[in-house]
């Protein structure tokens, strides 16, 4: 290869269906010099096969193209968002859902994708909460590892299978106030605890790639941090694959005030680690130069090329570098991936509150129901953010989903109640081509919720369908409030009013700060971005064809100013629960709205029993109630003492099983000494103590049935 042919691999380029401003040309006879090793964002079997002939049958050495994408929650078969797999606390769920996306992804050519975000968030103001898996590393380290398994395969390179790319390396979840792309400031305890074990977990399972972050993480940019992509990466880790960097990030180490110019910026991503530049043409137009000057050897190209060149050799891209668009459709259009997305759905919901065992709906008792929201009827918006390969035509509203499920018998009726939307518009607008309706008048959305409640009044029934649009979550979509975007809560209140039973159904991509209708509405399904076929499997929840058994993978603040609010916090001076102990606001409670791991079902369970031995911990669960239902059984531990303080309990172990009424099991946790491992801030290094633990079993992280296990 030549020095040039070598560049040209570590260059990655944006081939956009639509024209963005400002984005670098992609012109076919670049392609066809060999200048670029990937493109990210196409999405179609016919386009990736013409781009692909070009840089087969017309580069020199034929070497084909790698096309990235970011296949984060679907591909034309959307499943729910990432924080809702989590919800499922069933990383088989995570698991099979990516191995769907990857079939269609790999089918239109796309062999690589720009997940899984693993970004620990404990501040639900920060907008890609919503791609991750919440807030606990325990928790978050067991979805890496099954959205890898997932997309991957048995191995990197595996037919029907796409790369990973753990991302976004590292600490990007931290971001000051919850504005996206702030720096991150994280004291190493947390680091190491906290934020990098779902990294080393998707590493550890084998993901093939790996993206660098946007942010500065304690001073320095995560795309030129040698600390991050050296030490803990490659030497720690032994990690053999290659990182990109985000897009863009390697020309911003300029903008960071880090790199003094362009060449200054390819030369220190390159040298911090990062193999390929995503989007920005700095490799591109400086490597050769810096190999010129003798700064950066050829043989340092080559071993940033090597990992690139061998993913394609294990992808089979040599021998099979084009896909059968004829044969796409039908993998596109598979009825079981219908299925799976619907099953993914019900398991991901969390029942948030219950009062008088309203649902599950009794259809019997209601002719008319009244369906109302401005998501109400939908099919955008019950997809979430991060869809750009599907038709949003196609995916079912929870209107639509209660009509299918009721048939002509009820009269299901909708209203908007109001509109909600963002104050400044979002990036992707130019990129989903979504057309949102003109703004209302605050007149408009008065008459708005006038005729939502008129249609409420004369109705059986009032399901509220509330909560955030697609573009409120995601990148670039942070914000300072957690409640109710809009009129949404006055909506609520005077429908409330009505007398009539009401049902509010969330679609949002994080914790929402609810603590009116927490205390007034009497039940509450948070169905998250359910996806495709989320109409269906809110239907199928409401009126009982399923049980929800969805638990929160994140805490639910009673208002923003609590945030940060987590569960797995150190313990202090004077704790929850001492003596006298009130909170600690004059304000509010301390505690949360609904804790971490909290969810409810429409049937009871009995945990008993705890027992701690040599082999670990077991635990019984019982289903108490009339119907088959799921639980999540959960276990906590807590260092008594340590030489550094450790958190109040953190997650050690869960598993989700399911029980007919009157059935009981026994569940079993092994802790490996891994799990009793903890970065020590005080020795500034791994430990693994003596002494006495707390042991907590129980279905949310308030846990109260109790053990003591001893460590020696
Ligand atoms: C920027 C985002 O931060 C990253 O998550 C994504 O993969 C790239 N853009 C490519 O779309």
């Amino acid at each position: 290869m030549t020095l040039q042919e070598k560049i040209g691999q570590l260059n990655q380029l944006f081939a956009l269906p639509v024209d963005v401003a400002g984005m670098p040309p992609l012109r076919d006879e670049d392609i066809a010099h060999g200048q670029y090793g990937s493109l990210l964002f196409v999405s179609d079997a016919a386009v990736t096969n013409r781009l692909q002939h070009i840089a087969v049958e017309k580069s020199r050495l034929h070497i084909p193209l790698l096309f990235g994408l970011d296949v984060i929650h679907g591909f034309k078969t959307v499943f729910p968002v990432p924080l809702a797999m989590a919800a499922s606390f069933d990383p088989t769920t995570a698991e099979r859902a990516q191995a769907v996306a990857a079939r269609e992804a790999s089918a239109a050519g796309v062999r690589w994708t720009f997940a899984p975000m693993v970004d620990i968030a404990r501040d639900p103001r920060w907008g890609r909460i919503v791609e991750g898996a919440g807030e606990d590393p325990f928790l978050g380290s067991a979805m890496a590892r099954a959205q890898v398994k997932g997309f991957q395969g048995a191995f990197a390179g595996e037919s029907g299978h796409v790369l990973t790319s753990v991302k976004h390396f590292a600490g990007y979840g931290a971001a000051e106030g919850g504005r996206d792309y702030d720096s991150s400031y994280i004291p190493e305890e947390q680091l190491w605890n906290v934020y990098l074990p779902p990294f080393h977990a998707a590493v550890e399972a084998g993901s093939a790639t790996l993206m660098s972050a946007y942010m500065d993480l304690n001073g320095v940019p995560a795309t030129g941090n040698r600390f991050l992509l050296e030490d803990v990466l490659r030497e720690k880790w032994h990690f053999q694959g290659f990182v990109v960097s985000d897009a863009f990030a390697v020309r911003d180490l300029v903008t960071h005030g880090f790199a003094k110019d362009a060449e200054d910026a390819a030369y220190l991503a390159f040298v911090a680690g990062v193999n390929m530049d995503m989007g920005s043409r700095t490799y591109e137009d400086n490597l050769a130069k810096l190999v010129k000057a003798g700064r950066i050897k050829e043989t340092q190209i080559d071993a940033m090329v090597r990992p690139i060149l061998a993913s394609k050799i294990r992808l089979g891209l040599f021998e099979n570098p084009y896909v059968d668009e004829a044969a796409a459709k039908a993998v596109f259009d598979a009825p079981e991936h219908k299925q799976e997305a619907r099953r993914a759905a019900v398991r991901t919901a969390v029942l948030l509150r219950n009062e008088g065992s309203l649902l599950p709906l009794d259809r019997a008792k209601y002719s008319s129901i009244a369906v109302i929201g401005p998501m109400a009827d939908s099919s955008v918006d019950i997809r979430g953010p991060w869809t750009v390969a599907d038709d949003p035509t196609q995916a079912i509203s929870v209107a639509r989903g209660i009509r299918d499920k009721l048939g002509a018998g009820v009269k299901v009726e909708t209203a908007l109640g109001c509109e909600i939307r963002r104050k400044v518009p979002s990036m992707f607008d130019a990129l989903t081509g979504i057309k949102r309706a003109a703004p209302l008048t605050d007149e408009q959305n008065t008459a708005e919720i006038q005729k939502a409640v008129a249609l409420a009044s004369a109705s059986d029934l009032a399901i509220m369908v509330l909560g955030e649009t697609q573009d409120m979550s995601g990148e670039s979509a942070s914000r300072t409030a957690l409640d109710l975007p809009g009129r949404q809560e006055e909506l609520l209140e005077k429908v409330m009013a009505t007398g009539k039973p009401v049902v509010l159904v969330l679609l949002n991509g994080r914790p929402l700060s609810i603590a009116w209708a927490a205390e007034h509405v009497p039940a509450i399904l948070e169905a998250w971005y359910p996806g495709t076929e989320g109409g269906h499997a809110v239907a199928d929840l409401l009126f009982g064809d399923a049980n929800p058994g969805g638990k929160l993978p994140v805490t639910f603040p009673r208002t923003v100013g609590q945030v940060p609010i987590y569960y797995a916090h150190n313990l202090t001076h004077q704790p929850e629960g001492s003596p006298g102990f009130v909170s600690r606001y004059w304000d509010e409670p301390s505690s949360p709205l609904y804790p971490f791991g909290y969810g409810l079902s429409y049937t009871q369970f009995a945990i008993s029993n705890l027992r701690v031995n040599n082999e670990g911990v077991s635990v019984e669960v019982a289903n108490t109630g009339s119907r088959a239902g799921d639980e999540v059984v959960q276990l906590y531990l807590h260092q008594r003492a340590g030489k550094a303080s450790r958190p109040v309990r953190l997650l050690k172990g869960f598993e989700r099983v399911t029980l007919q009424p009157g059935e009981k099991k026994t569940v079993h946790f092994t802790v490996s000494n891994d799990e009793l491992s903890y970065w020590s801030a005080a020795e500034r290094k791994w430990v693994r103590e003596r002494g006495a633990y707390d042991v907590w079993a129980g279905n949310d992280s308030n846990a109260s049935l109790h053990g003591t296990m001893n460590v020696e």
